[in-house]
Order: structure tokens, then C-alpha cells, then sequence
């Protein structure tokens, strides 16, 4: 892939990884994904903003090559995490004038995670600048999106803000720009869901530090570059939001067709009532699809049968990730069935403890439904409706 420009002397110089699958050894990328390392000219000065992860640095050095670049001055590394900055070494060996440019967090970071001394550093606070000559590049702390020592650049003659992982997602397109914005729009929230959504407070507080700032540009370091910044900007803006919507998300698994009765029964029950109903068997479905529906979702009913005395495994798993994702769901309740042991709602509330829900009596029934179990599950449903009402 070779560099393209944003403006002139702005070049995306990054890496494309078109068949990844895989992210963290846990989040799927359906689209792949693109490290995006931006090259800023100044009249006196070159800057590289962040680097590529190392196994596809050779397409970082190659559009280093085409753009003419014989001396990198300035590597200024957003975030520590190895996607962005496992290249800053390899690039450090061929450009040795190279300083690299952070904050102190990130220094500190950087150094557990690479072979970096610190006479290759230059440290940054908060809203500190550093000219390029005819560019300035100030620094904005952003924490924890999605790390303590996250920071975003914004390059102020042209506009352009370069948040690194924040507003990104997973996409490879040959195209800079964003061009279909349903298909980004859907792809950065996934991202966001998967990795962002547990720090809302946190995001909300960046957004309004960097409202401040005019901008024209918005160049994450995954995905495409936002030429129309208020698309991810309002879409964040409702993601963060106390707002949740008439939805209910239902994972569940089911071994010998109980628990599927029970799920079909309740889909039908807050359909009737006017409920959105997103179920998702937890057997066959993608993690990011289940992150994404958590994101505005009102309810989460988690359904499950037992295997020996205690909650299936896959259900015990939906409920450590959405303890993790910290979504910002109001309501939670669990419905299954089970054979003999009855430890299931007090082994899935155990990992639940970061969710700060009101829960609705649990639907725990002895194997396969009958009249009085679907008469609790109408009960449940009503309880929803009802709860939903006073959103
Ligand atoms: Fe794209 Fe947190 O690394």
C-alpha cells in the first residue's frame, strides 16, 4: 500500500493487515485492520505519529521509501501498546537522529515493553507544543482510551487531530478517507465496544478537553481517516451517553432444548410487548456482534442450563465479558433450566460485580418448561416493559 496524503506534507505511511482475524488473541476483525502511521514534513522537521505492529513493518519502510524520507527527527508515540509503538525500535535502527517524543506515563510504559534507553526520549506534558517549523504538534492527555497513558496529537496549522485508538476501528481499506459511512460507522462500534466502552467517563472528559480545538481531521491509528469529523464524533457522543434504548440483549446456550423454549417463549413475550430483542447463542456467535449490542441496550437476560451443579461455561464466560465491558445496561436478569443443582444465579451474580444493575427475579426452572414456568417468563416480560416504560 502506498502513502496517501491528508493534506499536503500529512501522509499516512501506515500498514494494512488485510487478513488478521484476530485481536488479542480475543477480538474478532472481520474486516481486518490497518495500523495507520502518519508522517508530518515541517519546514525544519520531520514527525512520525506512531509506528505499525512489527510483523508488517516492511510496509511501514516501504512507504517511508516512496515519500523520499532520508531523516525522521521526531517519533512521537501516542500509546505504548505494541500495534503502535513495536516498530519504534526497527525505525530508531534506521533513523538514529530520531528522538522519541511522549508523555511520562507513556515513557515509563514504553520502556517495560521495548529496548528503549532514555537518551532516545523527549518528554511531553499536557498541552505542551513541539515545532516542526512551519507545524506545531501540541499534545493532549486523553487517558484510558483505552490505556492510562493514551494521548492524542493535534497538528494545529492544519487541523488535524490524531487520537491513535481513540474514534478508531477495524478496518483495511485501500481508501484513506471514509467513504461508506454505514459500514464505518458500524466498524468503529464495534471497536469501541470491545475495547472503549468501560472508560464512558473517562471518554466523555476527553471529548470535552478536545472540543476546544477546531477540527477538520480526524486520523486515527485504525481505520479510515474521518474528512467529516462530526460522524464519529456525534456517533461517540451518543455511545457515551447515560441514554440506553428499548432493547433487550439475550445470550444464551441451551444442550438439550429447555433453555432454547424458554428464549423463544421470551423473544415472543417482549416482541408482543414492543421490546427490541437481540439473542445471541452463545455457541455460534461473534464477540464483537454481543459487544456491539451491549452498547445501548436497556436489559441484558443472560440464559443458560446447567452442566453438572453449576452454570454452563459458555454462560459463565458472556458474564465475565460483560462484567468487563462495563456496558451501560440498567436491568439484568438470568432464566435456564437445570437438572438437579441449583448453583447457577449465584455463580453468574459472582461475576457480575462491576455492574451496576437493578436484576429482576431469576426464571430458574426444573427441566423442560411447562404452563406455570412460560406463566414466569410472561412475568418477566411484563417486569421489562414495565421498567422500560420509565426510561
Ligand atoms: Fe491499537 Fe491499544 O492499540
Amino acid at each position: 500500500m502506498a502513502f496517501q496524503q491528508i493534506k499536503p506534507d500529512v501522509l499516512c505511511v501506515g500498514a494494512k493487515h488485510w487478513d488478521r482475524r484476530l485481536f488479542d488473541e480475543l477480538v474478532p476483525l472481520p474486516q481486518g485492520t490497518s495500523y495507520n502511521s502518519y508522517l508530518i514534513k515541517g519546514s525544519e522537521k520531520t514527525a512520525l505519529i506512531d509506528t505499525v505492529e512489527p510483523e508488517v513493518k516492511d510496509q511501514l519502510f516501504r512507504n517511508l521509501a516512496r515519500a523520499g524520507v532520508s531523516r525522521i527527527d521526531y517519533i512521537i508515540s501516542n500509546h505504548a501498546e505494541q500495534d503502535h509503538s513495536g516498530s519504534i525500535p526497527m525505525v530508531l535502527e534506521k533513523f538514529p537522529e530520531a528522538k522519541v517524543v511522549t508523555n511520562p506515563k507513556c515513557k515509563t510504559m514504553l520502556q517495560d515493553l521495548l529496548p528503549l534507553e532514555d537518551k532516545v526520549f523527549i518528554i511531553k506534558d499536557d498541552e505542551e507544543e513541539l515545532s516542526l517549523g512551519n507545524k506545531t504538534l501540541k499534545f493532549l492527555l486523553t487517558p484510558w482510551v483505552h490505556w492510562p497513558e493514551t494521548m492524542s496529537t493535534y497538528l494545529i496549522e492544519d487541523k488535524i487531530l490524531f487520537p491513535c485508538d481513540f474514534f478508531g476501528s477495524h478496518i483495511a481499506a485501500s481508501k484513506l478517507f471514509v467513504q461508506d459511512e454505514g459500514l464505518v460507522l458500524e466498524a468503529a462500534k464495534r471497536y469501541y465496544a470491545e475495547i472503549m466502552m468501560p472508560f464512558r467517563m473517562k471518554i466523555r472528559n476527553n471529548m470535552e478537553k478536545l472540543s476546544a480545538y477546531p477540527i477538520d481531521y480526524i486520523a486515527p491509528s485504525h481505520g479510515q481517516v474521518y474528512d467529516k469529523p462530526e460522524l464519529i464524533w456525534n456517533a461517540y457522543k451518543d455511545w457515551v451517553s447515560q441514554e440506553v434504548k428499548n432493547e433487550v440483549v439475550l445470550p444464551f446456550v441451551s444442550m438439550h432444548g429447555s433453555t432454547r423454549k424458554m428464549v423463544d417463549y421470551l423473544i415472543d413475550a417482549l416482541t408482543d410487548r414492543g421490546i427490541s430483542v437481540k439473542p445471541f447463542n452463545l455457541t455460534v456467535s461473534d464477540l464483537g456482534e454481543i459487544a456491539m449490542a451491549l452498547v445501548d441496550a436497556a436489559t441484558v437476560i443472560l440464559a443458560a442450563p446447567t452442566v453438572l451443579n453449576g452454570a454452563h461455561p459458555e454462560a459463565l464466560y458472556s458474564a465475565a465479558l460483560i462484567n468487563a465491558l462495563r456496558p451501560k445496561t440498567k436491568y439484568m436478569g438470568i432464566i435456564g433450566s437445570f437438572g438437579w443443582g441449583g448453583l447457577m444465579e449465584k455463580q453468574i451474580g459472582s461475576l457480575l460485580n462491576k455492574m451496576k444493575v437493578e436484576y429482576f427475579p431469576p426464571v430458574l426452572i426444573m427441566g423442560d418448561p411447562k404452563e406455570k414456568d412460560f406463566e414466569a417468563l410472561n412475568e418477566l416480560a411484563d417486569a421489562i416493559e414495565l421498567k422500560h416504560s420509565e426510561l
